[in-house]
């Protein structure tokens, strides 16, 4: 926890700098103004330009089309309407700069980077500058920032963007502590889910996760969630927390992961099917119904999402063996709901099969 704390202070400050680069522009504008009249009131022509975004923090699932609220307009409000440059900013959670996601004059605008072409303003009244983002990605969440640019005046408001999801430990076919930052973010993109952040792991905690593997962060540090501490896992002193080993490097160290899924779009399920499969012929069979096989991100999610509940093991796309419980009964796994692992059997041995269909 100690290693994290100067993380979350190190990004504030960011945060504070941009701030601050903004208000600073205006007190040098405002500088003279004041000097002039020394009541201290700030006045532009008369008119202040007054921005609000209405929620401090958006929820959302991947996939999803959403909304981040922000309005501007004057006080007292103009006569006739003024032309302004519009521009929306990120800042990604573990970035350490902002990028431009849109800028917009009048009705025309132009969106940039992995935001291109899916952004676009809301515009329902005169002054709604709210930003639309559709088919909302994992790597999305993070601050964004509105501002309005009218000729000398300049002011700005933010909004987070946070995705509900599910965190679970990912170990590979090769055992446990076998990956570098690198493998780790590339194991949890074929599982259709990204390596978790400190506050998803840190909410996954307080749901219950409980787990003695430690695993890398998106920010670079190593970490599990105990909620029953024992001897092997950080000893019987430790509170129930997160253990952190702190940062590691990102190329010579190796762990687990924990990967954050959000994706509830589409349909998971058993494959009722007259045989047992092995590897080959359970990827053969999905596909033969419409669907591909599922990945562990998939399989997670509609078992938090969805409630799906199946005391049968099934192949995984990633050659893994699980199920999914929600009621937990005898015969099915321990007396908590969970996905049940069986690791990674020979590709030759005879199991179901879960799929997944977009659809
Ligand atoms: C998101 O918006 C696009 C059009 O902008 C629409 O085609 C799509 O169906 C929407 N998706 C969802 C999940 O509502
Ligand atoms: C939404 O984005 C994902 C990648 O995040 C992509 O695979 C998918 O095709 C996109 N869907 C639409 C409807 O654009
Ligand atoms: C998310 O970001 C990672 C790393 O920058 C990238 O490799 C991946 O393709 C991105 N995923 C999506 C869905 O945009
Ligand atoms: C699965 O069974 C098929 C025959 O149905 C066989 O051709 C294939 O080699 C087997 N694959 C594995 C990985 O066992």
């Amino acid at each position: 926890m100690d290693k994290v704390r100067p993380l979350l202070v190190f990004s504030l400050q960011l945060l504070c700098s941009c701030q601050a680069a903004s208000t600073l522009s205006n007190g040098f504008f405002y500088q003279d103004i004041i000097n002039g009249n020394g009541n201290g009131e700030i006045f532009f022509n008369g008119v202040k330009l007054q921005i609000e975004a209405q929620l401090p923090s958006v929820f959302t699932v991947s996939g999803n089309n959403i909304t981040l609220p922000c309005n501007f307009w004057y006080e007292p409000p103009l006569s006739s309407p003024r032309k302004v440059r519009v521009k929306w900013a990120w800042l990604p959670v573990f970035g350490d700069s902002e990028s431009d996601v849109l800028v917009a004059i009048d009705h025309r605008h132009r969106s940039f980077g992995d935001f291109k072409d899916r952004v676009y303003l809301q515009q329902d009244f005169p002054g709604d500058i709210s930003l639309v983002i559709t088919n909302v990605s994992l790597n999305d969440s993070g601050q964004y920032r509105c501002e309005v640019i009218d000729g000398l005046e300049d002011e700005s408001a933010t909004v987070h963007l946070e995705l509900r999801g599910v965190v679970f430990p990912y170990q590979p076919r090769h055992g446990r502590y076998h990956m570098t930052f690198r493998a780790a973010r590339q194991a949890c993109e074929e599982q259709d889910a990204a390596v978790a952040t400190f506050d998803q792991l840190y909410t996954a905690w307080e749901e219950g996760l409980d787990w003695c593997n430690a695993g890398w962060l998106a920010d670079g540090t190593v970490q599990y969630p105990i909620t029953q501490p024992r001897t092997p896992c950080g000893g019987l002193d430790l509170a129930p927390g997160l253990r952190s080993y702190g940062m590691r490097h990102k190329h010579m160290h190796r762990y687990d992961v924990f990967c954050f899924s959000s994706s509830i779009r589409g349909r998971v399920y058993y494959l009722q099917h007259p045989q047992r499969l092995n590897f080959t012929e359970a990827v053969q069979a999905c596909v033969e119904d419409g669907a591909q096989i599922a990945k562990v991100g998939h399989l997670f999610a509609a078992w938090k999402f969805l409630g799906l509940d199946r005391c049968d093991a099934g192949w995984l796309a990633d050659g893994s063996l699980r199920y999914p419980i929600t009621n937990p009964r005898p015969n099915c796994g321990p007396n908590e709901p969970g996905v049940r692992s069986f690791g990674f059997p020979s590709p030759y041995h005879k199991h179901g099969v879960y799929c997944y269909s977009s659809r």
